[in-house]
């Protein structure tokens, strides 16, 4: 949704925010202890202040200057990065990841090129009209490249505020944010807008630093409240961890004469193409009667032979990255073998070679301490 220029410019009244003393001791330590000679400083070129805004999105300083110098080198300025090639642009950013970033700054050279006659509207509400330029973003090119009084709030910004002003939630939540954006709006200097933007860059990317920063060099040290209430550990408060949802399957040894069963998994999906046991859903949990394991078991081994003896091993849990997965194995020995398994992408491995086989981790473990237990098999099985 675009937003409203009243909403991305500074309003002049203040919402109950306003500190002016805040800016002035952002202003007087950025003028005395900031950064002033990165590649993008010292200049008012809005195409050399918009790309170094748009490298530093994801990536940190010492990661980007490299890019930053090659990309200026090859594209020098908004026309000759307009009329590039694709692939020419992406050649260029090639190793800064987060490559969506490269295709909206090519399109949007070429909307500029198009539709502003090659020249970046002062306009931050303008700005952030135009491919891959946000509001902070926007914000931070209009105050560098023009000098407009309009407020950043990147995620270092974010973290000064949450700690200077003890926000408690979580401030990528949409009302801590809404919130955090009125008192930056709110504390924006009347003058030296660039000073004040670069030191609230400057200090959460050099004092204000997620873990160890460095209070006692702070200028903001004696107003921060996570400071006076020893929260700065502690704020901002960190994304809430989704719960992860759970799944659960059973897993069939079935054992038979120096083999185990084992399945060819889908060349997709997890632990694809890897070999792994078979899996019965309707097995999963500890809740079933000993006869319905029994009879369950019976029909899912039918195929491959004739069931003996079925035990409930040991269930073990194992953690992707989206889920949990919790295993309730059976070892199920057998009377008669058939000889059809591989008909059914299964195929029977010898006991003996696990320790190289193609099985998933968790799968190879349980499988390596069931068969080194001498107490479960003959020596036949064990070899
Ligand atoms: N991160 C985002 N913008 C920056 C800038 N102009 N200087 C240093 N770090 C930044």
């Amino acid at each position: 949704m675009k937003r409203a220029v009243d909403d991305v410019a500074a309003p002049r009244s203040l919402s109950g925010y306003g500190d002016p003393s805040f800016s002035a001791d952002v202003i007087t330590w950025q003028k005395q202890h900031g950064r002033h000679a990165l590649p993008w400083q010292n200049t008012r070129d809005a195409y050399r202040i918009w790309l170094s805004e748009i490298m530093l999105q994801q990536t940190q300083v010492a990661a980007v200057i490299p890019y930053y110098q090659r990309f200026l080198n090859r594209f020098p300025d908004i026309a000759s990065l307009a009329s590039a090639a694709p692939e020419d642009v992406m050649a260029h950013w090639s190793g800064l990841g987060y490559y969506s970033r490269a295709r909206n700054l090519h399109r949007c050279a070429r909307h500029v090129m198009e539709f502003h006659g090659g020249r970046f509207p002062s306009d931050p509400a303008l700005l952030a009209e135009l491919p891959g330029i946000g509001r902070s973003t926007a914000a931070a090119i209009a105050a560098f490249s023009y000098g407009a009084r309009a407020a950043i709030l990147d995620g270092n910004v974010k973290r000064v505020f949450c700690r200077v002003f003890g926000i408690e939630g979580f401030p990528g939540a949409k009302p801590v944010e809404d919130k955090l954006w009125q008192r930056a709006v709110a504390l924006l200097p009347e003058q030296d807008v660039e000073a004040y933007t670069q030191g609230l860059m400057d200090l959460g990317a050099t004092l204000c630093t997620r873990s160890r920063p460095a209070c006692n060099r702070c200028p903001l040290a004696q107003r921060c409240v996570a400071f006076e209430t020893g929260r700065v550990q502690q704020l901002p408060v960190r994304k809430p961890k989704k719960a992860i949802p759970e799944k659960r399957t059973a897993m069939l040894v079935i054992a038979d004469r120096g083999e185990v069963l084992l399945e060819q998994r889908p060349g997709s999906g997890i632990w694809g193409g890897l070999l792994s046991l078979p899996e019965v859903q309707e097995m999963a949990g500890d809740t079933l009667s000993k006869v319905d394991v029994d009879s369950i078991a019976a029909r899912a081994v039918a195929p491959f032979g004739l069931p003996g003896s079925c035990d409930r091993l040991q269930p073990f849990s194992h953690g992707f990255t989206h889920f949990k997965l919790h295993v309730s194995p059976y070892l199920i020995g057998l009377q008669r073998r058939l000889a059809s398994a591989s008909e059914q992408g299964h195929v029977w491995y010898p006991i003996a070679k696990l320790a190289d086989a193609p099985l998933p981790a968790p799968v190879k473990k349980l499988l390596l301490s069931l068969f080194s237990r001498a107490d479960l098999f003959s020596d036949e099985v064990r070899q």
